[in-house]
């Protein structure tokens, strides 16, 4: 990944601040995008990529922003002239047992960071990728499983994987492949700012069938492998880092 310029949504921490830490390792340079109010993370990301001799951008950018969608592009491409690999991993979630409480203020939340944010950042960036490059969408295992406490998360995720599908059959003609990483259950900030006490409880007494919850950490390498010349073969696929669950897709 030497030299790449990569863009990782949600950098600043979990999963996304994993992958982006990884890229740099690998010799890639990394935009992150993140809520303005997680700075404080963002900055010792940028210390942790900088550490790792490669440049790091900081766009403090509500996503759910079409326009502020394309400036995070525009700038990134008139930083370093191209988009090697975009990672859209941004994400929020809310857990609500039951249809009937879940407000459309929260469903319009999901929706626009889940699945607009993706749809306009990507659709800037795209013409920006070179032949070779790639997209990357964290999507989840619950696109797969659909747990009953995440409606309108679970239907963000099962619309990123539709789009990877799509997106790679458009997009394989350029030279650009497009695909999915389905993580199980990971700690991050994601489950305790969406769960209160008694589900964080439950959550954590029900791990994945390997017996426990994964680490950001163990998430990372199968975005530098989707982004790296080693996954040359491989287009329109989710990769499950979920922990041992079988799922069909
Ligand atoms: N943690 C898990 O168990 C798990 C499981 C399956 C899938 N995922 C997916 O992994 C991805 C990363 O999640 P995580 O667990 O690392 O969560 P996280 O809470 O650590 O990170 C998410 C980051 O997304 C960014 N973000 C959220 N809304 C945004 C917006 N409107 N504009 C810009 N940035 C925004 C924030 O900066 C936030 O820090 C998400 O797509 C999530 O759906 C997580």
């Amino acid at each position: 990944m030497v030299g790449k310029k990569t863009i990782v949504t949600g950098g600043d921490s979990g999963i996304g601040r994993a992958a982006a830490v990884m890229f740099a390792l690998e010799g890639a340079d990394v935009a992150i995008v993140y809520l303005p109010e997680e700075q404080v993370d963002a900055d010792k990301v940028k210390a942790m990529i900088e550490t790792a001799g490669r440049q790091c951008l900081l766009f403090p950018q509500d996503i759910r922003d079409e326009a502020g969608c394309k400036r995070v592009i525009e700038s990134v491409v008139q930083a370093w002239g191209r988009i090697d690999v975009l990672v859209n991993n941004a994400s929020v979630m809310y857990s609500i047992p039951d249809i009937a409480d879940v407000t459309t203020e929260q469903f319009d939340r999901t929706m626009k960071t889940n699945v607009y944010g993706t749809f306009w950042l990507t659709k800037a960036a795209v013409p920006h990728i070179p032949k070779g490059g790639s997209i990357i969408v964290t999507a989840s295992q619950v696109a797969y499983a659909g747990p009953p406490m995440l409606l309108d998360y679970s239907m963000t995720k099962g619309a990123q994987v539709a789009m990877v599908r799509v997106l790679s059959n458009q997009l394989l003609s350029k030279g650009i492949r497009v695909n999915a990483v389905c993580p199980g259950p990971v700690w991050t900030p994601l489950q305790p700012a969406a769960m209160d006490s008694s589900q964080m409880k439950e959550w954590h007494s029900s791990p994945a069938p390997i017996g426990r919850i994964g680490q950001p950490s163990e998430l990372g390498p199968a975005y530098v492998f989707l982004a790296s010349a080693d996954g040359s073969f491989i287009s329109g696929q989710s990769i499950h880092v979920n922990g041992g669950a079988i799922v069909s897709g």
